[in-house]
């Protein structure tokens, strides 16, 4: 079979694996470490196709390092991981690894863009990587394309990372993880640093986006608000693994401790008082609007 042959079958195998299953991402018996430091021992996590997981934890229980593993950039001493059915674990030959690494967007703790290149070149950076045969004319009108889906306007195109406010930072970081038309998007802690509006906004271009786009959503954060308005599941690290996982309810019945103070604790409660007046305001409102 051809490079090229060798390739395309791969992304077909994808393609049907992605029909097939209900699960996008299965993590199995997971263990991390750095030198004595244990990070993740047994850790098991699904994450489901189309779904938008929360992942919460204290600073430092490793969430990034769990996102970095699945994608591939941390080793892990024991475990598996399936992504759409193909495990990450072990050496992948480059026609698999390319097929893969195709299907994910990324969008970095801190934004990572480069900062000597434009937003539009940083967009364009994984389309010349991938896909080397796609002109340049194209590939400006693609990466045009994913800055205003984001919600940029088209001259932030050719700025400069460091001529951006800190929430359009973001916005490029969300548009090139888009540039490959992605199954799957990783974000992490995307809605840290911002204002509550802007990280509103942010939130509700992130559902807009998985909705429109059928995405699958590995979703980092901090925020209470964005887990109780656009997280379908939120999973909990702790203690070197998930604890739980499952709909904020879900999670409050359960009463290990951390999980009580986060959801429950002062801050926990505005979230669940802001939405809860968000429901009842959509409830009164007549369908046509008029109140
Ligand atoms: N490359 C590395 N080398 C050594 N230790 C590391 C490395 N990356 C992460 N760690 C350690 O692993 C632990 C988990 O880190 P991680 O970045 O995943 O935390 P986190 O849950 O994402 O925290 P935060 O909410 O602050 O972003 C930390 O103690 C960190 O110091
Ligand atoms: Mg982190």
């Amino acid at each position: 079979m051809s490079e090229v042959d060798a390739q395309q079958a791969e992304e077909n195998r994808i393609d049907e694996a992605v029909e097939r299953s209900d699960i996008a991402i299965e993590v199995r018996g997971l263990r991390n470490s750095f030198g004595d430091q244990v990070v993740h021992e047994n850790l098991d996590l699904d994450v489901r196709k189309g779904e938008i997981l929360g992942v919460v934890g204290g600073s430092g229980t490793g969430k990034s390092v769990l996102m970095r593993a699945i994608i591939g950039l941390q080793n892990p001493d024991a475990g598996d991981i399936c992504v759409f059915g193909k495990s990450m674990i072990g050496e992948l030959n480059d026609d698999e690894a390319l097929a893969i690494r195709k299907r994910w967007g990324v969008l970095f703790q801190g934004g990572a863009l480069f900062s000597t290149l434009t937003v539009a070149e940083n967009v364009e950076v994984p389309i010349r990587e991938y896909y080397p045969n796609i002109g340049p004319a194209l590939r400006d009108e693609i990466a045009a394309y994913k800055i205003r889906m984001t919600g940029l306007p088209a001259e932030a195109g050719p700025k400069y990372p460091a001529e951006l406010s800190g929430g359009m930072r973001k916005r490029a970081g969300l548009a090139r993880a888009l540039a490959l038309d992605p199954d799957l998007l990783f974000l992490d802690e995307p809605t840290a640093g911002l204002d509550p509006i802007g990280a509103a906004a942010f939130d509700d271009q992130t559902r807009r986006l998985q909705q429109t786009l059928g995405l699958t959503v590995f979703l980092i954060t901090h925020d209470l608000d964005t887990l109780y308005s656009i997280c379908d599941r939120v999973a909990v690290l702790a203690d070197k693994r998930v604890i739980a996982v499952g709909t904020i309810a879900e999670l409050l019945a359960t009463d290990h401790p951390w999980i009580q103070e986060y959801f429950n604790g002062p801050r926990g409660r505005a979230a669940t008082a802001a939405v809860e007046r968000e429901k009842n305001k959509a409830a009164s409102t007549p369908p046509d609007g008029r109140r």
